[in-house]
């Protein structure tokens, strides 16, 4: 339910599988409160993910280590609360899906506290069995392969992903793994276009791409780079459509200046 209350139905993995069947390309966007959810929702995307971008994004942390499975279930809740038709997704944060059981563990929690349909899980080929135990278990499953930011100290930093034969190799390979282990939609982050068309055009479950170039099955964005809402530079493959930082600062500031003004009272908040 909406926090309007108004009932509508989720869409499920069968719609998504569908639309994707049908070639229309999906939009997913991060969220991670209750009114933002809403606006996402009600735009049209298909899928909501409650990003571990949280850290950076929200929390002010340096990066996504930090985020905690409570801090995920706090605000994938006020995510669902917002939403009624996106599929919601949440991230497990590190640490949450280092085996099988402790992500099942994990999800087990997530499903039951928060109300959300999915969630997703960064690694390679070698997380294919713990993708395998979450979906046995009823739990469905996007895998995160390329910039996989919970590694962030072991790849030394954000770079493009596919540029060397082994590169490419461990991409491919790793995507097939997850697909056959039952991930019903694999995230390509940072990951050379080509390379990105290559094994979008070779798998059965749509890839959401991420600064991986234009032609895979759907995209995935921060919604604060989308809309202009953060003191960092976006990233170059964002493009930013608003500037909401803008916004709030000049209202912020006329607010400021109007009450400190002589004539405060007339039409203000008082
Ligand atoms: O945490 C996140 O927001 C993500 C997306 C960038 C894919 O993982």
């Amino acid at each position: 339910m909406s926090i309007q209350g108004a009932s509508q139905k989720r869409l499920t993995l069968r719609d998504l599988q569908s639309l994707y069947s049908r070639g229309e390309k999906l939009a997913m966007l991060t969220a991670y409160d209750a009114v933002t959810a809403q606006l996402v929702d009600e735009a049209g995307v298909e899928m909501i993910l409650v990003g571990d971008s949280l850290g950076n994004v929200v929390l002010g942390f340096e990066n996504t280590i930090p985020v905690t499975l409570d801090d995920m279930i706090r605000h994938t809740a006020a995510v669902v609360r917002g939403s009624s038709r996106a599929l919601v997704i949440l991230d497990l944060p590190f640490g949450t899906a280092t085996d099988p059981e402790t992500a099942l563990r994990a999800s087990i929690r997530v499903f039951q506290e928060t109300g959300c349909q999915a969630v997703k899980l960064e690694g390679d080929f070698k997380s294919a069995p713990t993708v395998r135990r979450l979906v046995e278990q009823g739990i469905p499953v996007v895998a995160h392969i390329g910039l996989t930011p919970q590694s962030i100290h072991q790849l030394g930093g954000f770079y493009r992903h596919g540029k060397t034969s082994p590169e490419i190799e461990l991409l491919k390979k790793s995507a097939a793994a997850l697909q056959e282990a039952g991930a019903f939609a694999i995230v390509l982050e940072c990951v050379m276009p080509d390379v990105a068309t290559e094994i979008t055009s070779t798998l059965r479950v749509p890839t959401i791409g991420i600064g991986s170039g234009p032609h895979c099955s759907g995209q995935v964005l921060v919604i604060n780079d989308l809309i202009g809402l953060s003191v960092r530079p976006a990233p170059k493959f964002a493009r930013v459509r608003a500037d909401v930082a803008g916004v709030i600062s000049r209202a912020v500031r006329e607010y400021v200046q109007a009450t400190k003004s002589p004539e405060n009272g007339m039409g203000m908040e008082v």
